[in-house]
């Protein structure tokens, strides 16, 4: 049995477009409490705030739990939105299916799932059209130097 995970859980409203970040600012200041190292911490306000954005912008709203472990972040992302039909396509750099009006406030380029990729150790992606999106991130701690010592020769 492992250790248990430090919990947060974020609730994000559809197309609230004032509060986003929100959670993920708020997400990046508890990992900093904890003491996550900064790099981490950056990759995964990364990860968050795009997550945070697409609920938001394509969703309708939903959640983001972080777990935080010893030795890793988990970010579980979920929505009961109308789902992505082409999963593979939507990883694309550039796709998106942003409006107009959303593409005027700056968000829809297309870069949000591809930097959340990038970003993160493992994203798996599943979703059910008419249903909803689910995402799961890893991002793993550098491990501790001292567990590894350098090999000589
Ligand atoms: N939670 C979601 N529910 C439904 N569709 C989604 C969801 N997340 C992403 N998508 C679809 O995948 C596309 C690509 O998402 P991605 O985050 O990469 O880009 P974007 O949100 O359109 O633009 P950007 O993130 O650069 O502002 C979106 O345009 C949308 O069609
Ligand atoms: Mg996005």
């Amino acid at each position: 049995m492992g250790p248990q995970p430090y919990v947060e859980r974020y609730v994000v409203q559809g197309g609230v477009f004032d509060a986003i970040g929100e959670a993920s600012t708020q997400l990046k200041s508890v990992l900093k409490m904890l003491g996550i190292p900064s790099d981490i911490t950056r990759r995964a306000t990364v990860v968050a705030y795009e997550a945070e954005m697409n609920l938001v912008i394509h969703a309708g709203g939903g959640e983001i739990t972080a777990s935080v472990f010893p030795d890793r972040l988990e970010l579980f992302v979920r929505d009961e939105g109308p789902g992505i039909p082409d999963i593979p396509l939507a990883m694309k750099e550039g796709y998106s299916t942003a409006t107009d009006e959303i593409r005027e406030m700056g968000f829809g380029a297309g870069m949000g799932l591809p930097n959340m990729k990038r970003n993160s150790d493992s994203l798996d992606v599943r979703s059910e059209v008419g249903k909803g999106t689910s995402l799961f991130a890893v991002i793993r701690f550098p491990s501790d130097p001292v567990q590894q010592p350098v090999k000589e020769g």
